[in-house]
């Protein structure tokens, strides 16, 4: 028997190249399990549409069950006309299952089935990545926890600005990782609209109860209204895409700061050595690997995005085969961040910040504006007091001594009323305890939002 889905219109079998260069199987097949939960589904429909017998769908069922478990446990044996996944499952059906197994496309298109298929795999998918940025968000909350105290150089343009503290920089990247996931529970809410029914573009004129089917499928929650748009629309790829590229982008920033803070320049942290490499040649080093890896897959992942997008461009409607190309960059950008994402999880967990070395780096010249903050306390227009404490910036450079070596009469000469007391501005622990606003860097600020992440992360 002819197992292509179409071949009825045929004089000739396709060309060797284009048989190769049309199939799918080869990454498709990662579709199996939902493809079959969704004929599962179809059968039921079917049977329900008075279309097939209660038998035929029993038998469809058991039939696809089977299929679902040679998947699941690697013995699925792929056959030379298996064009895609779905071929290859309703070849194997028939096989196992027989005339019954011919019943089951009744209706239903491969469009309307592909559509289907991946979205379920979609919503899956997100899940999959959410749990993982979860994990990184909880391995970020506790070196939070871990350095809440921690004295640390905070950076605008890499340059030296202000102390913060180590466990701030940890819950900066927190709180970017929660968007991250909001934005893959939003996108998955979208995908939940159920294209199956829809048949090839036009609709099914069997009869088939589309409002049924979300029940039976309960990843779903509204059917698509419109027969064109639901084969058509891919949407939901090219919005998965964007939030897992912008969560690549996330990590690759998180990247930057510890490929600059693991160099010796910095010396900020130690990252272990299960996430970093050696030279072939030079026997002292030890890089950054892991991190340097997070920040270039991030390329991949945006290339994936402009892929589904340029495929989609321009795009007449409804299904085009171009749309097969929806699913290698949609399945490399999911691998491509949940391993990141685990490694990028570990490698925090184990990264071992230096106190001292941050702490070394911190010079008076971070409290140049504490120091104008203290003017500003004693009445002096912040715009002036900048002006001011510019001025005794400049002079201790000129004398090459930090600010809380130049003499008093420097101080008095920019400001007559202040006196000694000036110096004990010159301490980075009470910069940061200051900083208490809402979402400040105060130690007592940082222990704050750790107890509401454990909360919402528990
Ligand atoms: N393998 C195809 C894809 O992934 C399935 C849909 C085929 N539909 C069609 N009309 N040829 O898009």
């Amino acid at each position: 028997m002819d197992h292509r889905l179409w071949g009825g219109r045929f004089a000739a079998p396709n060309a060797e190249e284009m048989r190769r260069y049309n199939d799918s199987f080869r990454f498709d097949r990662r579709l199996a399990d939902v493809d079959i939960t969704g004929s599962v589904a179809w059968a039921g429909a079917l049977e329900q549409a008075g279309l097939i017998s209660a038998e035929e769908c029993e038998a469809l069922t058991q039939g696809l069950e089977l299929v679902r478990r040679e998947f699941a446990d690697g013995r699925f044996e792929p056959k030379p006309g298996d064009e895609d996944i779905h071929t290859a499952i309703e070849r194997r059906l028939h096989e196992l299952v027989g005339e019954p197994a011919l019943r089951l496309h009744t209706g239903r298109s491969r469009n309307d089935q592909v559509a289907t298929s991946l979205r379920l795999f979609a919503i899956g998918a997100a899940r999959q990545v959410g749990e993982r940025i979860q994990g990184l968000q909880l391995a970020l909350v506790e070196q939070a926890e871990r350095h809440a105290d921690t004295l640390m150089p905070g950076y605008t343009h890499l340059q030296r600005a202000q102390p913060i503290t180590f466990g701030h920089w940890c819950l900066a990247y927190v709180e970017m990782l929660e968007r991250d996931r909001q934005r893959l529970e939003d996108a998955t809410a979208r995908a939940r609209t159920l294209p199956l029914g829809a048949g090839a573009l036009a609709g099914n004129s069997l009869g088939v109860e589309r409002e049924r089917l979300t029940e039976a499928l309960d990843e779903f929650d509204a059917v698509a209204a419109n027969s064109l748009d639901a084969v058509a629309d891919r949407d939901f790829v090219a919005e998965l895409l964007f939030a897992f590229a912008l969560t690549g982008v996330h990590l690759s920033r998180l990247a930057e700061d510890l490929v600059l803070y693991s160099s010796a320049e910095f010396g900020f942290v130690e990252l272990a050595d299960e996430y970093s490499t050696g030279s072939s040649l030079m026997p002292q080093k030890k890089n950054p690997d892991s991190m340097e890896l997070l920040r270039g897959k991030s390329g991949r992942l945006l290339g994936n995005l402009v892929t589904i997008m340029t495929v989609l461009k321009g795009l007449p409607l409804t299904y085009n085969k171009d749309m097969q190309e929806d699913k290698e960059p949609f399945f490399d950008s999911l691998d491509t961040l949940d391993l990141g994402l685990q490694v990028a999880a570990a490698a925090v967990a184990t990264l071992v910040a230096r106190p001292e070395r941050m702490a070394a780096a911190l010079d008076d010249s971070m409290l140049a504006t504490d120091l104008a903050d203290e003017l500003v306390r004693r009445g002096v227009p912040f715009r002036e007091a900048h002006g001011k404490v510019g001025r005794l910036v400049r002079r201790a450079m000129e004398l090459h001594l930090p600010l809380r070596q130049l003499p008093i009469a420097e101080y008095q000469a920019v400001q007559p009323d202040l006196g000694h007391e000036v110096y004990a501005l010159f301490d980075p622990a009470r910069s940061v305890a200051r900083k208490d606003s809402l979402g400040g860097t105060a130690p007592q600020r940082v222990r704050e939002q750790v107890a509401r992440w454990r909360d919402l992360l528990a």
